[in-house]
């Protein structure tokens, strides 16, 4: 049986008050899911220190990181560094940075390949937009993220162990709009195959979390579905209490 994974991207929120807060009110008590939280860049050394003083078994990763070595990129966060800081994860493709910030799938590849080649695990997120699930083009759309961002991604079992998929529809994120649990599945499925048989890569062990408007109220539901290995979670991922939450529902659903 697959893990169950609560990932938080807290994004551009929390300052060190909140932070604060957040670790006061978590309980994760007997909570067996893996749960990670992916905070500013600059609150990662604080957020890794806290964490480990609520002693919880708990991952810090980043939100984006540099597809370059260290070297000469002001204003650049690198995977060396967080690796030497104990981060263990990054984000790599969430639908604001392709939107805002306009990372392509050759960008997104390069930083894919480099957060793994630094030992990082990726989390690597596709969706589709409103107008292209409308159009029917969803599976389409999906399988072209995955095709160019995870080119020429080792097939090697170590490799394999550092890719997380998040399917995150982008007409969910931070709308309050959830897809249905069964909306959710078919995409999750989907994925699962293509990884298989159009990357040959492994899918059947490849978590793959759903993200778009999770919350307490509705995370069961998603999260009991079978291809659904876990959640990134953006705005109920803020308060210590929801987050908490979230971590014994995806417990739960592990026994
Ligand atoms: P949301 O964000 O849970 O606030 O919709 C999810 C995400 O962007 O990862």
């Amino acid at each position: 049986m697959r893990k169950k994974f609560i990932v938080g991207n807290w994004k551009m929120n929390q300052d060190l008050a909140s932070i604060d807060s957040f670790f006061n009110e978590l309980s994760l008590g007997s909570c067996t899911c893996e749960t990670w939280v992916a905070p500013q860049a600059l609150h990662i050394s604080t957020v890794i220190e806290k964490s480990s003083k609520a002693g919880k078994s708990f991952f810090v990763g980043a939100q984006n990181i540099s597809e370059n070595s260290n070297g000469a990129f002001t204003g650049e966060n690198s995977a060396e560094t967080l690796q030497d800081l104990g981060a263990t994860f990054a984000l790599v493709g969430h639908s604001e940075r392709r939107s805002l910030y306009k990372e392509d799938h050759a960008l997104l590849n390069k930083k894919l390949m480099h957060a793994l080649s630094q030992n990082l695990i990726v989390v690597f997120c596709v969706g589709e937009q409103l107008e292209e699930r409308k159009n029917g083009m969803t599976e389409a759309v999906i399988k072209y993220q995955l095709l160019e961002g995870l080119k020429n991604f080792p097939t090697d079992q170590l490799s394999q162990s550092r890719l997380i998929i998040a399917y995150e529809p982008v007409w969910a994120i931070g709308t309050g709009e959830v897809a249905s649990p069964a909306q959710a599945q078919e995409v999750h499925h989907f994925i699962r195959k293509t990884l298989t048989k159009d990357l040959d890569l492994d899918g059947d062990n490849t978590p793959i979390l759903y993200g778009g408007s999770v919350k307490p109220s509705n995370a069961d539901g998603l999260l009991s579905q079978m291809d659904i290995d876990g959640a990134l979670v953006g705005g109920a991922s803020l308060l210590g209490e929801d987050f908490s939450k979230l971590a014994q529902i995806a417990s739960k659903l592990m026994k």
